[in-house]
């Protein structure tokens, strides 16, 4: 399908903001709290995202301690309601929303015969509900600036599907899927998806299966830091307006 733009086009060499708003999701622990940190130090002004407040409080006040600009705010991104108010905190306290970066995510990987329905809906309803969701949020108003970046964290389960992954693959598809329809839609906005590989994290403190959780901790030996994940996003958005950078995978260089 070829489905005429409709968004008006960027003017090429369009300059680099030294400093961006960026909204963060999940930037309680793992790669949302080192993307936070590292787009600080790289001298943007972050609103950090998550249901445990206490955590993004404290990260947010670390930040300014370390000279950053940081605030934080409640958010459940499986509420449209609360990502609206998000998205509506950050303008209210930096005046703009320049970049999203939609990265809260689970995995409590299962086999499909386990039949733990409530666990891919919640994959289901924080993996892609809560990227559209993000998008519903800031779209509008990125529309109107005439300017915005998107970047959705997929992972390389957005590339590949293993056993116990089936589910947790199938919303990292989507991600992909949502970021290059949104991406051909647009002219406008920047599209950018970032597929981490095995990266230290809480994420597997999620995976109720012991046998699953056991076999997947045994893979984490060569897991790479959350950093380096956060690196990639300040990497996409230090680009020119007129560049868009729209896949990046980033896995250990031991992962298979
Ligand atoms: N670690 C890896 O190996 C790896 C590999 C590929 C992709 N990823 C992806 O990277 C992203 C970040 O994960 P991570 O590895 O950094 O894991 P993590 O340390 O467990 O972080 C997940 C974040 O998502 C937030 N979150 C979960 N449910 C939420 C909700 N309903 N509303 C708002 N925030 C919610 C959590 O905050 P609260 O619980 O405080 O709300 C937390 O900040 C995920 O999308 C994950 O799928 C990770």
């Amino acid at each position: 399908m070829n489905a005429p733009a409709v968004s008006p086009v960027l003017s090429p060499g369009s300059a680099v903001s030294p400093s961006k708003v960026v909204l963060i999701t999940g930037a309680s622990s793992g790669i949302g709290e080192a993307t936070a940190r590292r787009l600080a130090a790289s001298g943007h002004r972050v609103m950090l995202g998550a249901r445990r407040t206490d955590r993004i409080a404290a990260i947010a006040k670390d930040i300014q301690a370390d000279g950053g600009a940081a605030d934080h705010h409640e958010l459940d991104v499986t509420s449209l309601e609360s990502t609206r108010s998000f998205a509506r905190a950050a303008r209210e306290r930096y005046g703009r929303v320049e970049v999203l970066v939609n990265n809260a995510g689970v995995m409590p990987l299962s086999t499909v015969d386990a039949l733990k329905v409530d666990e891919w809906n919640r994959m289901i309803d924080v993996n892609v509900r809560g990227v559209l969701h993000g998008i519903a949020a800031v779209l509008p108003l990125m529309r109107e600036q005439g300017a915005g970046h998107i970047v959705n964290i997929a992972s390389v389960s957005g590339h590949r599907v293993d056993p116990t992954a089936a589910v947790y693959s199938a919303t990292k598809f989507a991600v992909r899927a949502i970021s290059e329809g949104l991406r051909q839609e647009s002219r406008d906005l920047r599209v950018t998806v970032i597929s981490p590989g095995l990266t230290r994290s809480e994420l597997t403190e999620g995976i109720s299966d012991s046998a699953v959780r056991e076999a997947v901790h045994d893979q984490m030996g060569i897991a790479i830091s959350a950093s380096a994940i956060g690196a990639a996003i300040d990497y996409a958005i230090g680009q020119p307006l007129d560049v868009d950078i729209n896949e990046v995978v980033v896995r250990p260089t031991a992962q298979g």
